[in-house]
């Protein structure tokens, strides 16, 4: 049943349903238990003193046969030596350095909607957000790792490279139930038609490729990947496991920031007083794209606690993050577990939110922001349930940066347009019920945008 409802992209609603019939703590496989309790990040996920790490779930986590560990697959002992490299790359001064990046991509994302929007035809201002969110991560990543955007804005199309990565997430939910029977990953691997395995290797030699290019141009260029170089060393992380690191940085830094704002988007044109007060916020505060800048994006609390409500209600990780417990067992949510357990995000649990089902980015605001109704009906939501970067040794180092890149695209569009609803089957997609595999299988959401000029 787990393994044919992963299959059909179901998982996440099927896991939600039994937890409302039986409770925060179920049995969803016969070695995987689902917890829907906020107590369980710390548990699971975060530093306890006198506790093991809780390991990555093998089944989910492998790297594909050739391509060595990353710091995803890294096992307890390799992993704290890439982190410690790789997190000087996310430090305050680092994002403060490559802010003329972000904000080179969002105006051209702006300026080349604004083209797109001013062709001939009868829906000339309806896009499909989805991708032209993702045109800009990508290009932003492709940039800010191989100091070469993937072009996808100025060609208002994917590069070849990114149109495989959808797959790659799909066919990962696969090889992992394909996991729960012993025996059979060999066996589909050795049947696996050559020209597949090809696409593989292409993709992977690919990103070697950038990665080495990248490298032999030098040090001087305030990018991620100038900040890696500089803070390796011997004892640091190995050519291998950069370039592994590199293929599974281009994927996160991108898919999840686009997955989320779209979510946003699709919310917004849902909720229109949400919109509106969003609007209000951005356009008294800022009158042209200059005025935007990082640091003061990041005190508007509007825009804030509307990227906090997609987080919760457009999560890109809704699955959550498998893990095992340590041999011998632990304590999770005060009873001891033998072990072999995974944990699920908890987002719309009633014990947890009021109104879990509906987007409210008030919740998010200071009560003393709120009308005394909203701050009793929201007094006792628990934020901390939101944990879409996790906690503990592997939560997000991208967290500032993702969060700086949704505040900047969010509010340059906002701007600049108005975002309507459109009245067709892809204006109308619900959120809530795409396919997920592993990660949601987002697909084309359309919106009306409407230049919007406040000067
Ligand atoms: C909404 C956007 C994002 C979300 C929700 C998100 C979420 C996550 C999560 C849940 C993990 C931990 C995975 C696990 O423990 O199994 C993670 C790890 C990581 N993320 Fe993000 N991420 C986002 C954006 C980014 C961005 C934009 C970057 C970089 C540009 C980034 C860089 C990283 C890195 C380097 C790690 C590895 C940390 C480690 O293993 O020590 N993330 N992210």
């Amino acid at each position: 049943m787990f393994v044919q409802s992963m299959l059909r992209g179901n998982n996440i609603r099927d896991v939600a349903a039994i937890h409302k019939k039986y409770g925060d703590v179920v049995r969803i496989a016969p070695n995987e238990l689902s917890y829907a309790k906020t107590q369980a990040w710390d548990d699971i996920f975060g530093y306890r003193p006198g506790h093991r790490e809780f390991p990555r779930n093998p089944v989910w986590w492998t790297s594909p046969p050739g391509q060595p560990s990353s710091f995803t697959t890294a096992n307890d002992v390799d992993h704290p030596r890439m982190r410690k490299v790789l997190s000087h790359a996310f430090s305050d001064k680092a994002l403060r350095d490559m802010e003329p990046t972000l904000q080179k991509y969002t105006r051209l994302l702006i300026s080349r909607l604004r083209e797109t929007i001013s062709r001939d035809g009868e829906d000339k201002n309806v896009v499909n957000i989805v991708d032209w969110y993702r045109f800009t991560m990508f290009d932003i990543i492709g940039d800010l790792l191989f100091n070469e955007p993937f072009d996808c804005l100025s060609n208002g199309q994917f590069h070849w490279w990114i149109q495989g990565v959808s797959n790659a997430f799909k066919i990962n939910a696969f090889l992992g139930c394909i996991r729960f029977f012993p025996g059979l990953e060999s066996l589909l691997y050795k049947f696996m038609p050559q020209s597949l395995l090809d696409i593989q290797r292409r993709h992977y030699q690919a990103v070697i490729d950038k990665t080495q290019k990248r490298i032999a141009e030098g040090t001087e260029r305030p990018d991620i990947m100038s900040y890696l170089i500089r803070n390796n060393d011997s004892q640091g992380m190995t050519m291998s496991e950069i370039e592994s690191s590199m293929n599974v940085l281009s994927i996160g830094g991108s898919h999840n920031t686009a997955s989320t704002l779209s979510g946003i988007t699709n919310y917004l044109t849902k909720n229109s007083t949400c919109l509106q007060r969003l609007n209000a916020e951005i356009r008294s505060t800022y009158k042209t794209d200059e005025d935007i800048t990082l640091a003061n994006l990041s005190g508007l609390p509007y825009l804030n606690a509307v990227i906090n409500e997609g987080l919760r209600m457009a999560p890109p990780f809704p699955a959550g993050l498998p893990r095992c417990v340590p041999e011998g067992g632990d304590t999770i949510c005060g009873e001891f577990i033998p072990g072999g357990v995974n944990s699920w995000a908890l987002q719309r649990v009633s014990s947890a939110f009021a109104l879990p089902d509906d987007f409210i980015p008030e919740r998010w605001l200071d009560a003393k922001d709120l009308d005394p109704e909203s701050a009793e009906i929201f007094a006792n939501d628990e934020h901390e349930a939101v944990q879409q970067f996790s906690v503990g040794p592997r939560a997000c180092l991208g967290k500032q940066f993702a969060y700086a890149e949704m505040r900047l695209v969010l509010a340059s569009i906002v701007l600049n347009f108005d975002i309507e609803k459109v009245n067709s089957p892809r204006g109308r997609v619900q959120w809530e019920n795409q396919k997920t595999y592993m990660v949601v299988e987002e697909e084309p959401f359309d919106v009306r945008l409407i230049p919007y000029n406040a000067v």
